[in-house]
């Protein structure tokens, strides 16, 4: 049985995810306001229930509350955490699987995953790490329930701040650059919608291609830049601003900015 606390934004879209996959009538809800959670359920077609009960009966609990409120949350379900020792699966940015093992009294498996919101759709990254005590079965079991959410992926906890930068923070940075694409457009007297529908098409067909045809990007951004032509006018103009600079400029505050949440 897998339980989502919190299913706001992010625990929303694990929760579809694992949906899609499990049998609906293994997955329940609960959400601080009950609403949003029998909204969802009715949705997904599986059933809603209190933080406690869900504590009690589901081998995996889903912690899907902002990292500031994990610790009142965990607090308040530890004689339940301690007696029946469930999997949690914390998707808190900035929380160590040592901190959420903490929380919860102890000597209770974690997995800690860093999900970005394209897992709504089948086509999100899921970076995952975990504690010495999940076992490689529940390691198993989640990485199956999770799949249908798109890759899931084992990464070193070290790391776990930079990937949740590179993942879940750059479907901002994307919408940014898509945006500003379809400006461009726009200038050129394309209309707004047509230009903003080629602009994702454009991004996610790249997007496709890399990942299939598995070429690094250098190399694929050369098989597009005829010799004189105009699509290498526009990398040297990009060049020239600084473009790749400040795209790793924000992957590296974004990663930083992670790692502190979990101090607040
Ligand atoms: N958004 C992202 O792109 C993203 C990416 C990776 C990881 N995350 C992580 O995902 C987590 C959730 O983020 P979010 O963006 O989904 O935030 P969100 O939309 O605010 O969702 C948090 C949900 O938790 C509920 N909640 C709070 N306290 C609760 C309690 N004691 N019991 C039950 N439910 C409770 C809230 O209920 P109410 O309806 O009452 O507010 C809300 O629906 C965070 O830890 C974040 O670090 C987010």
């Amino acid at each position: 049985m897998f339980g989502f606390i919190g299913v706001g934004n992010m625990g929303g879209a694990v929760a579809a995810a694992v949906c899609k996959g499990a049998e609906a009538d293994k997955v329940f809800l609960c959400n601080r306001t009950a609403e949003k959670a029998e909204k969802l359920a009715a949705h997904l077609g599986c059933a809603v229930t209190d933080n406690q009960t869900a504590a009690k009966t589901c081998r995996y609990l889903f912690l899907g509350v902002k990292p500031q409120n994990m610790k009142e949350l965990l607090e308040g379900l530890r004689p339940i955490l301690q007696e029946k020792k469930p999997v949690l699966v914390s998707m808190a940015a900035g929380l160590t699987a040592k901190q959420i093992e903490e929380m919860a009294g102890g000597d209770i498996p974690v997995m800690r995953i860093m999900p970005n919101t394209p897992v709504a759709i089948g086509c999100g990254v899921i970076m995952y790490c975990k504690n010495g005590l999940l076992t490689a079965e529940d390691e198993q079991a989640l990485v199956s329930a999770l799949s249908p959410a798109g890759i899931v992926d084992p990464l070193e906890e070290r790391l776990m701040d930079a990937g949740s930068a590179l993942c879940g923070c750059s479907p901002a940075f994307t919408d940014l650059y898509m945006e500003a694409m379809a400006d461009g457009a726009v200038a050129c007297g394309i209309p707004r919608a047509k230009a903003l529908k080629y602009a994702a098409a454009a991004v996610a067909g790249a997007a496709r291609l890399a990942l299939e045809s598995g070429e690094h990007p250098g190399a694929l951004k050369d098989a597009v830049c005829s010799p004189g032509g105009c699509t290498i006018q526009g990398v040297r103009t990009l060049e020239n601003r600084a473009f790749r600079g400040a795209v790793m400029e924000a992957v590296m505050v974004a990663a930083g900015a992670s790692g502190d949440l979990g101090k607040k």
